[in-house]
């Protein structure tokens, strides 16, 4: 049972390129294990803490951000975009549960991607699949799909940068609840949806105003001027992870290229390496649950992860879709619940509700994404347990990639105008707003 950072190559493993040029490979894994950490083993531990507070009910989970982030829209508006949705959303949710909100952005990493082929056929070429641009690129060609170990230094590059961008935002004054009003993006301030939330950042005015006559201001409060967006992202390519796993003073070993890192519906299998991999980091991590998975397998899994029933040390992101959640997730939750596990449930409502447009376009729409967060929040209701938080794959631009909303509603034939997503739909500013403001009247019930 002995672990290192490396025992994973001993396991079958899934959903990982083959690399052509293995002195190449080596010769990278060699510069990124000399590369300094991208985070520190401090955060993650603190993480951990705030995720056991979601655990017990205390805080909710906000995690959210690009399906997979790219190489060519690597700008500091698209950065700053989700940082300001974050926010607003981090507002609405928590003035109506008027609980704290731990953030994660799927962001700084979220580049591997897993796919339900290996190769892509169009109009009877036939090609390796794109599987993210730390392995290889998009472009429909046989070059572009060739694996290059070089991304993974070009990635941990931009991630180093977004990062700094993320860390200078949360610190320097944007977070600043003074700002409120500053965080509308300019495309929804005239829509109901604007406006509605103009409304609460006049309550929150209000709030800022009277506890200024108290004495307490925002450039002599922390808590009032600061925020923190913790990374996170699939730890699918293990030897980019393996190189950015370091051992801390207290010797306990981190991944250290994001706080939090999950493990895939596809690469769960108990026997495989994703999971040696993961028993073995001590950062909070999470493993997505979908509706394949079976009440035992769920527990086995557990105790491979979580061995000590730690708390907040484990989220399972449960992705079922809007038309399985009801049948396959009680019987799970239930079995957790009886077995006394510490874990934290959240709801991806993205990934099982991928369908395809009449206009030929893979989309999600926003009826059915909200269909599962309700029922994912009535299955606890019932069962009295605890709903963690949401997982989302969203965006702060103004993109036309998931359909519905009443906010800024999008037909199958909308898609085609700003679709830019480099893998998934993601629900746009608005569509992600909007939902905010929804599950915060349920929070509040
Ligand atoms: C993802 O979160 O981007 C993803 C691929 O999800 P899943 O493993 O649940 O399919
Ligand atoms: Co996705």
């Amino acid at each position: 049972m002995s672990w290192t950072p490396s025992s994973w190559r001993d396991f079958p493993i899934k959903q990982q390129p083959t690399y052509q040029d293995q002195e190449a490979l080596k010769e990278v894994e060699r510069q990124l294990k000399s590369f300094p950490p991208l985070i520190f083993a401090g955060e993650a531990r603190t993480l951990k803490k705030q995720l056991a507070k979601v655990g017990r009910g205390e805080a909710f989970l906000l995690q959210g951000g690009d399906c997979a982030e790219s190489f060519s829209d690597f700008k500091s508006k698209t950065i700053k975009n989700l940082f300001k949705l974050m926010l607003q959303m981090n507002m609405v949710l928590m003035y109506s549960a008027g609980k704290p909100v731990i953030k994660i952005g799927r962001i700084a990493g979220q580049f591997a991607k897993p796919r339900s082929s290996d190769f892509e056929e169009i109009n009877g070429v036939k090609l390796p699949s794109y599987r993210g641009d730390i392995i290889n690129e998009i472009a429909f060609t046989e070059v572009a799909r060739v694996p290059n170990p070089h991304n993974m230094i070009r990635a941990y590059n931009q991630s180093a940068a977004t990062l700094n961008l993320i860390r200078a935002f949360a610190r320097g004054g944007m977070a600043d609840l003074n700002q409120v009003h500053q965080w509308n993006l300019d495309f929804i301030q005239d829509n109901t949806l604007g406006q509605k939330y103009e409304e609460l950042s006049k309550k929150i005015d209000s709030a800022m105003k009277f506890m200024a006559a108290c004495g307490l201001t925002s450039d002599l409060t922390p808590q009032l001027n600061q925020t923190t967006l913790f990374t996170s992202h699939e730890a699918l390519l293990l030897n980019y992870e393996e190189a950015l796993t370091r051992k801390d003073e207290t010797g306990q070993w981190y991944d250290c290229s994001a706080h939090m890192l999950w493990i895939g519906d596809r690469t769960r299998d108990l026997t495989d390496a994703h999971i040696e991999f993961f028993r073995g980091i001590n950062n909070p991590i999470g493993c997505k649950v979908g509706p394949t998975m079976q009440s035992d397998e769920l527990i086995q899994l557990i105790d491979a992860l979580n061995p000590d029933n730690e708390e907040g040390r484990l989220n399972l992101i449960v992705r079922m879709g809007a038309d399985k959640i009801r049948e396959y997730f009680p019987p799970l939750l239930k079995r957790v619940r009886d077995a006394g596990k510490n874990v934290v449930w959240s709801c991806d409502p993205m990934h099982g509700n991928v369908e395809k447009s009449s206009t030929g376009y893979k989309t999600r729409d926003f009826t059915n994404i909200l269909s599962e967060v309700s029922q994912f929040f009535e299955i606890h209701h019932e069962m009295g347990t605890v709903a963690g938080g949401i997982h989302l794959e969203m965006t702060g631009n103004d993109v036309t990639e998931c359909t519905g909303s009443t906010s800024s509603p999008i037909s199958d034939t909308d898609l085609g105008d700003r679709y830019h997503t480099q893998c998934d739909p993601r629900l746009n500013a608005s569509q992600a707003l909007e939902l905010a403001f929804m599950l915060g009247d349920t929070l509040k019930d």
